[in-house]
């Protein structure tokens, strides 16, 4: 079912997110925390990555010289990612894999890799099963970073009042499956806190740190007014720029980074 749903949105994908101000400002912040936390200064990393989707961060990390295998639960997602490899003229080993089936992997990874929600596809029963492979996937000192949505968005809940649609305020916050509209589809989704995730990867992992992504850049249904309004453009990117750093905002963001390190 969510490979179906995630399918209808791989085409217009880049054009609804990754292209937009909000898609490549927010995508800009991960990899400045990765360059600070020298994620990928060492020497060629073995990286797994989940919920590559049309590829973005396969072709960033392989033009870094890394070696990445790219994973993606929707086969239109995954077509559009070797459609951009092949253009960039770029070897990336593109496969199939539900973040459920992590059991189906082999070899041992360096980096498992998870940017911008899809691990807020996965329910809290099935995140016991995703740490313990994990770890199982991972070489000596291996990390696991996410990119997830967070529980409280600020700018969500001020927008949503602004609108007075009361409904939707706090939607995040209600320790049960949302249902996100994808590209006219509903999409069942979770939310999780920095802190839950380190309590659900306590067996396996240790949090190492986290981050705010979208603390003043908006969630992405906002990128168009955001982008159109200069001073609200600029206030934005100010607003990132001088809270982005404080891990006490990460659940006030639109998204957090997290870093687990194998225990
Ligand atoms: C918001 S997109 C993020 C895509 C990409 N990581 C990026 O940075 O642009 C979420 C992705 O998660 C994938 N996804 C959703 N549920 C999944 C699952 N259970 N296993 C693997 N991928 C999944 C979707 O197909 C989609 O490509």
């Amino acid at each position: 079912m969510a490979q179906a749903l995630f399918d209808s949105a791989a085409i217009s994908y880049d054009q609804e997110f990754s292209h937009t101000f909000v898609g490549r400002e927010q995508r800009k912040r991960v990899y400045d925390w990765l360059e600070k936390k020298k994620i990928l200064a060492s020497s060629p990393l073995s990286i797994l990555e989940l919920n590559c989707g049309t590829g973005m961060d396969a072709i960033y990390f392989t033009q870094k010289g890394h070696r990445v295998v790219a994973t993606d639960i929707s086969n239109a997602m995954l077509e559009q990612a070797r459609i951009k490899a092949n253009k960039n003229l770029l070897q990336v080993d593109f496969q199939v894999l539900d973040i459920k089936n992590l059991h189906q992997m082999e070899d041992r990874y360096d980096l498992i890799f998870s940017n911008f929600g899809g691990l807020n596809c996965i329910e809290p029963s099935d995140w016991k099963k995703l740490f313990s492979e994990s770890q199982r996937l991972m070489q000596k000192n291996g990390k696991l970073i996410g990119v997830l949505m967070s529980k409280k968005c600020w700018i969500e809940n001020l927008y949503f009042l602004f609108r007075a649609d009361f409904s939707k305020i706090g939607r995040r916050n209600r320790n049960k499956e949302c249902l996100v509209h994808v590209n006219g589809s509903l999409v069942p989704t979770w939310y999780y806190s920095p802190s839950e995730v380190a309590q659900m990867a306590n067996p396996y992992f240790n949090v190492r740190w986290h981050k705010p992504i979208g603390i003043g850049i908006p969630p992405s249904y906002l990128s168009n007014r955001v982008e159109k309004n200069r001073i609200l453009k600029s206030m934005a990117i100010l607003l990132e720029k001088l809270l982005g750093s404080s891990s006490l905002f990460s659940n006030f963001a639109d998204h957090y980074i997290i870093c687990l390190e194998k225990k």
